[in-house]
C-alpha cells in the first residue's frame, strides 16, 4: 500500500504542475492552451473570400484555401429559383424590336387560366393603373385622353379587338408609342392578370361563362381569338 502511493506521488506532482502552469496572472490571457485546435476550430464563414484574392494567387496556402467551400456569388445570368412561381420567373425572351413584337404576338400565351378570380384581380390593376388613359370600358377615353394630353388611344373592343395576348404582354413590358413600359410597376404575374381583364374589355365588357369552380367555360360560340388565349 505504502509503496503504491509512493509510486503515484511523482505522477500527481506532475499533473499538478501541468494544471498550475495553465494559470497566468493576466486575466485576459487564455493561459497555456494544451490543444489549441479544440478551442479554435477552422470555422468557415459565409461570404469570406477564401483564397480568392488575386493578389495571393501564387501562394501555396491560398491555393489550398481555394478548395474550401464558402458562399460564392451566383454565376452571371443566374435566375432566382421561385418554386411557387416558376412560370413568372423566366426572363422575357423577345427583344424590343418590331420583329420581337410580331413573334410575341404569334407565339406567347398566358400561363394563367381564365378564372373569375384572375379577372377580378386584373380589373383591380386596370382600374388603378390604366383607366386614366384607356378609360373605364377601354374605349380610349380616359381623363388624359379627354383633356387632350394623350391622343389616339385605341379602343380594346374596336381597333384592338383581335389583338393577341402576346402583343399586349410585349407592349406592357416595353411600352409602345405614347404608352410607357409598365414592367417596373407590374411584375410578370400582374401583367398577365391585367391582360385577363383586357380580354373581357375586348369582348365589350362581357364576362365569359364560369363553371362552379370559377373557371371560364368555352362556349360553342366563343371567338377564335378567345380560344387561342386559353391554352
Ligand atoms: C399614359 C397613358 C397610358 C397608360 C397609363 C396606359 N396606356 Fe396602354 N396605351 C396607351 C397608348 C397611347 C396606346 C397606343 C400605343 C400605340 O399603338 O402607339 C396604348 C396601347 C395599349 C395596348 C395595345 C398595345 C398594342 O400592342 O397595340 C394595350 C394592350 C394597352 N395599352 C394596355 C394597357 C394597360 C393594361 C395599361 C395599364 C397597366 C395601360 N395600357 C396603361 C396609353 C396608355
Amino acid at each position: 500500500m505504502k509503496t503504491r502511493s509512493k509510486q503515484l506521488l511523482p505522477i500527481a506532482a506532475l499533473t499538478g504542475l501541468v494544471v498550475l502552469s495553465g494559470c497566468v496572472t493576466d486575466p485576459n490571457s487564455p493561459g497555456l492552451e494544451y490543444m489549441p485546435d479544440m478551442y479554435r476550430s477552422a470555422a468557415i464563414e459565409a461570404y469570406v473570400d477564401y483564397g480568392m484574392d488575386e493578389y495571393a494567387f501564387g501562394w501555396a496556402e491560398q491555393a489550398e484555401q481555394r478548395l474550401i467551400q464558402s458562399a460564392r456569388k451566383p454565376v452571371k445570368g443566374s435566375i432566382a429559383f421561385q418554386p411557387d412561381a416558376k412560370e413568372f420567373a423566366m426572363p422575357y425572351p423577345y427583344p424590343n424590336t418590331p420583329a420581337g413584337y410580331e413573334a410575341a404576338g404569334r407565339e406567347l400565351t398566358s400561363p394563367l387560366a381564365t378564372t373569375k378570380a384572375h379577372i377580378e384581380e386584373g380589373k383591380a390593376i386596370y382600374t388603378q393603373m390604366c383607366t386614366q388613359c384607356h378609360g373605364e370600358k377601354g374605349e380610349g377615353d380616359g381623363a388624359l385622353s379627354r383633356n387632350g394630353h394623350i391622343q389616339g388611344i385605341p379602343s380594346y373592343s374596336g381597333k384592338l379587338k383581335d389583338l393577341p395576348v402576346g402583343n399586349m404582354y410585349h407592349t406592357l413590358t416595353y411600352g409602345k408609342g405614347l404608352m410607357g413600359s409598365h414592367a417596373s410597376q407590374l411584375d410578370q404575374r400582374d401583367r398577365w392578370l391585367v391582360i385577363e381583364y383586357i380580354k373581357v374589355l375586348q369582348n365589350g365588357g362581357e364576362l365569359p361563362e364560369f363553371d362552379e369552380a370559377g373557371n371560364a367555360v368555352e362556349s360553342a360560340s366563343a371567338e377564335a381569338g378567345a380560344t387561342a388565349m386559353n391554352d
